[in-house]
């Protein structure tokens, strides 16, 4: 509440949107963070960039839209930037589309420079100028990642906003990703004093950095897990930017991911060929068998499948994989893994098929309902990252019986717990050591406990089906924070 006792006034500042514009978790956290929000009666509502395709997917699900009573204007780089608003109600969430020019490429740009990165601040003065197209005003900005860095930035440092005032939150999702570019024109054509460009503010190593400048910037930071709050002040985790970040600590707060344990539900999920829940798992075995079929191997291997759904990118510790295919080939497992990203992970992944063509499958691309099969099919999923904010696959393969094997590191660390460890929740298998070694020895301890016990196996099954992955403890913090930020 506010002091006047109104619903605290939010307005998520995303440019990834679960179900119309998802790359990674950022998307599925901005898709089910505000249903819970409101549910704790915070007044939340999305703005998001209508890249090319998302108002098509909205259009087909059946999610009705009008226009605002007039479209946004942000002066940026000497001219006038428009966008119609697009307003929306998805699932109870008031949700703006701001659709422009601006969003007509290509969503994130392979190369940073003034032009590639021009789109994302023109949409964060856009989301400051939206009050003025509807009648609704934000009592704080909640920005995520280096994408709506901006924002915080301009209600600090620009020439105008500055003036208007606002608070903000931060959220990190992953600091590996700053928005680092040259500083001209940028500088001129931004609207931001000069005296943005220092080393307390976003200069970083004579280039801008967004994602800095955002933390610097904004009322509040937080981060998607407890675990990586702490490492992200360290040097070994965010080299250069770890000083500012322990010096901001004050405002820094880890506060856990969760899921939409709705759309996630083995009990409901229409996309898989059949369902299950914790007590009968006879529509897992379905899954398992549709799995196997459709990576053309044995539908009745009794060898344990080791599934990956993921971004092919080095954080999440595909050069471990890699190396270890002999191994988990030498196991008896069977893995498969779905993604895309780096060439060199494909072409590694690609090798790896051609050589053990009856073990290892890679479905290359973004697929989500073959995800939905993968996460009810397998018997276990790896995670080995090298480090990951929170994770959201870990929990999502939980939620359908499937069991992580994963690196103790960020929010993997918050969720899964080693069976072998005396005293902990007993729902997954873990190790320290970055490198394949201590992968292997996490997931050969796996595939012998899958072979040799099924009753502790099933155990550990169960128990991660009844964990609690919901946004309820996660949003009250978030309320709670608001709150504090309002006082
Ligand atoms: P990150 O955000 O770092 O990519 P998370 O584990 O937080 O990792 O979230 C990843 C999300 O993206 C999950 O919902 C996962 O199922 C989904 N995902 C990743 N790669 C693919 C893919 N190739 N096809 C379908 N879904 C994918
Ligand atoms: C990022 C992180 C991931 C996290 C997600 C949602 O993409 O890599 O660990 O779960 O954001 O917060």
């Amino acid at each position: 509440m506010t002091k006047s006792g109104s619903a605290i006034k939010v307005l998520f500042v995303t440019t990834e949107l679960a179900p119309f514009s998802k790359v990674g978790g950022l998307g599925d956290v901005a898709g089910s963070l505000p249903k819970a929000l409101l549910q704790a009666d915070v007044d939340v509502r999305v703005v998001t960039p209508a890249w090319p395709g998302v108002l098509e997917r909205v259009a087909a699900s059946g999610v009705k839209t009008s226009m605002a009573k007039s479209n946004v204007y942000a002066a940026y780089d000497w001219r006038i930037h428009s966008a119609n608003v697009i307003k929306a109600d998805v699932k109870g969430v008031t949700t703006y589309f701001l659709d422009a020019e601006d969003y007509s490429g290509d969503m994130y740009p392979h190369q940073l420079n003034f032009w590639t990165a021009s789109p994302f601040a023109v949409f964060c003065m856009q989301a400051l100028e939206l009050k003025n197209a509807i009648d609704w005003e934000p009592d704080i900005y909640h920005c995520h990642d280096w994408t709506s860095a901006f924002l915080p930035c301009a209600l600090a440092w620009h020439r105008h906003y500055r003036q208007v005032g606002g608070r903000s939150v931060m959220t990190l999702h992953n600091v590996a990703y700053q928005g680092i570019f040259e500083p001209s024109p940028f500088l001129e054509a931004s609207g931001l004093e000069p005296w943005s460009f220092s080393q307390s503010t976003m200069e970083f190593y004579g280039q801008v950095n967004l994602l800095k400048g955002g933390i610097v910037s904004a009322t509040a930071v937080t981060t998607v897990s407890p675990t990586y709050a702490n490492e992200i002040q360290t040097y070994e985790s965010t080299r250069e930017l770890s000083g500012i970040l322990s010096q901001q600590r004050g405002k820094l707060r880890g506060i856990l991911n969760g899921l939409d344990t709705k759309f996630w539900n083995s009990e409901k999920d229409k996309q898989l060929p059949a369902r299950f829940t914790s007590k009968d798992f006879k529509g897992k075995v379905t899954c398992r068998k549709a799995l196997l079929q459709k990576a053309g191997f044995d539908q009745e291997t009794q060898d344990p499948i080791i599934v990956c759904v993921s971004r092919l990118a080095e954080q999440k510790g595909f050069d471990m994989v890699m190396n270890g295919i002999d191994e988990i080939v030498k196991m008896g497992a069977k893995i498969m893994i779905l993604g895309s990203g780096q060439d060199w992970i494909e072409n590694g992944l690609n090798a790896a098929v051609a050589k053990y063509p009856n073990s290892v499958k890679f479905f290359r691309g973004y697929d989500e309902p073959l995800s939905h099969l993968l996460y009810a099919g397998g018997d276990m999923f790896l995670m080995p990252s090298v480090f990951e904010p929170c994770g959201l696959s870990q929990m999502i393969s939980m939620r359908y019986g499937t069991v992580p094997v994963v690196r103790e590191v960020g929010g993997l660390r918050d969720t899964v717990f080693d069976v072998d460890d005396p005293n902990g929740r007993k729902n997954g298998f873990t190790f320290q050591t970055c490198d394949t070694e201590g992968m292997l020895w996490a997931l050969r301890r796996a595939v012998e406990r899958y072979k040799t016990n099924p009753d502790q196996w099933r155990e550990i099954m169960v128990e991660g089906m009844s964990e609690d992955f919901t946004w309820d403890k996660s949003a009250e913090l978030y309320k709670q924070m608001y709150e504090e930020m309002l006082q």
